[in-house]
């Protein structure tokens, strides 16, 4: 797979961006996250430069923060000027404390809490994208009470149920627990009740159908059918500003899967976009994305060491790493596929005997790449697996009582640890020890 940044060494030593993995891999005993700062800010760009080029009007990218956050990536979303997209209370803080301004914070959630939509008002968060009904009153409430202004925007479900990507990662299905469901009339009535008056301003439409998909189709039939609704929203005498498509857009995890075209994803987009106004005679909306996948996870890979190897059937050998369904859930939760290489021995040939890469936890599932062929492992060689930049450090656990690993910045010939390791000491540093157990 070709991937950006990398390059092999003199030594058969995997590199990034001019730092060699093999001696970065020393740093620690457990598994490194392992970013390239370049390629995140090189995406970011991508983004907005495709969207001044092919969309005429006013447009804007937030950062989908749950692939991957911590307070060195909210601080570079900040120094690149875009948006960030939070969904918990805890984004939002860690948007905050890297001093994102508020007009660039729009806030999602399918239950927020009433502690949740409170703070995000309190600081004046640009947009609160509304899930459902309870959660508009429950924001009329806290708006009127603290006599602040919010806009929002309305997420619909339209209901797709022909996309293609794993079950789990589809969001806009008719069978979904995301957006409003209820029929049209309906959504118009609440639109003027609700969002018209008081402290609510309501902006546009949401709608994200769901994550690592390869066709721009499915976007462009999802527009079909939201202009079908904004149309019929004009002839209420409601008009939309905003429309927000969400994020979404697939990345390369097999050699043979195709690299993210970003160019042509916010090309086809922007068009059909500008063609659904033209023919609906609807003025231009203020366009929004919300990349995560796209942005961070080719940008990222894991680096682990092998320990122990043993013999399985059919001539498979089990390589066991440190690290494993802690540090990254997909494979697990989603059979993800990933590839992999042995940063040591780049110019080693494969051997012809496949391995399974396995996880550290005591459980059978717990299986990082079901097979792969790499040169003769032994232990102690580094394994590098790629694309692991969204959705792993952001869905960490200690299952085991594993200890979640660091995340490092490569940027040009320079590295930094952006986030410390956890000590054995972090594991009951919140339990609390009642007198008769003292
Ligand atoms: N906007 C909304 C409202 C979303 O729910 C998501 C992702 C995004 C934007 C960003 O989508 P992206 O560009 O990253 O595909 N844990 C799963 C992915 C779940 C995505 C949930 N929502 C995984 O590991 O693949």
């Amino acid at each position: 797979m070709k991937l950006k940044g990398f390059s092999v060494n003199g030594a058969g030593n995997l590199v990034l961006n001019g730092v060699d993995l093999v001696s970065l891999s020393r740093e620690s005993e457990r598994p490194i996250y392992v970013f390239n700062e370049l390629l995140i800010r090189e995406n970011l760009r991508l983004y907005q430069k495709a969207l001044s080029l092919f969309y005429p009007k006013s447009s804007s990218i937030f950062y989908a923060s749950k692939a991957f956050l911590n307070l060195a990536m909210a601080s570079l979303i900040k120094q690149e000027g875009v948006g960030i997209d939070v969904c918990s209370g805890g984004e939002l803080f860690i948007a905050q404390s890297a001093k994102i301004p508020s007009d660039k914070i729009l806030m999602h959630g399918n239950n927020k809490s009433r502690r949740e939509l409170q703070a995000a008002v309190e600081y004046g968060v640009k947009k609160i994208v509304v899930d459902n009904v309870e959660e508009l009153a429950l924001l009329q409430h806290i708006t009127a009470s603290l006599k602040k202004e919010c806009s929002v925007l309305l997420r619909l479900n339209p209901g797709l149920d022909d996309i293609e990507t794993h079950k789990y990662m589809v969001t806009g299905a008719k069978d979904s627990k995301f957006g409003f469901h209820v029929d049209r009339t309906k959504i118009a009535e609440i639109i003027n009740d609700a969002c018209s008056r008081g402290y609510i301003k309501f902006k546009g439409l949401h709608f994200h159908i769901g994550s690592n998909l390869q066709k721009v189709s499915f976007y462009e039939h999802a527009l079909d059918k939201v202009f079908d609704f904004v149309v019929f929203l004009k002839e209420k005498g409601i008009e939309i500003e905003e429309l927000n498509m969400g994020g979404g857009l697939g990345i390369a995890y097999q050699d043979h899967d195709p690299l993210p075209d970003i160019e042509k994803f916010i090309k086809t987009l922007s068009q059909k976009v500008i063609q659904l106004c033209e023919d609906k005679g609807i003025p231009l909306p203020h366009l929004m994305f919300e990349p995560g996948r796209s942005i961070v996870g080719p940008a990222g890979c894991t680096l682990y060491k092998i320990g122990s190897i043993k013999r399985g059937p059919n001539k498979i050998l089990y390589a066991a790493v440190n690290g494993g369904m802690t540090d990254n859930l997909r494979p697990a939760l989603y059979q993800a596929k990933h590839t992999a290489v042995l940063a040591n021995r780049m110019n080693e040939p494969d051997s012809d005997q496949p391995y399974k890469i396995v996880g550290n936890c005591c459980e059978t599932g717990d299986i990082l790449i079901e097979n792969i062929h790499l040169p003769h492992c032994v232990e102690g060689d580094v394994l590098v697996i790629f694309s692991t930049g969204a959705y792993t450090h952001s869905m960490v656990n200690n299952y085991n009582k594993h200890l979640l690993p660091g995340v490092i910045f490569v940027r040009d010939r320079a590295y930094e640890w952006v986030s410390k390791e956890q000590t054995l000491q972090d594991l009951i540093r919140f339990d609390g020890l009642p007198e008769h157990l003292r």
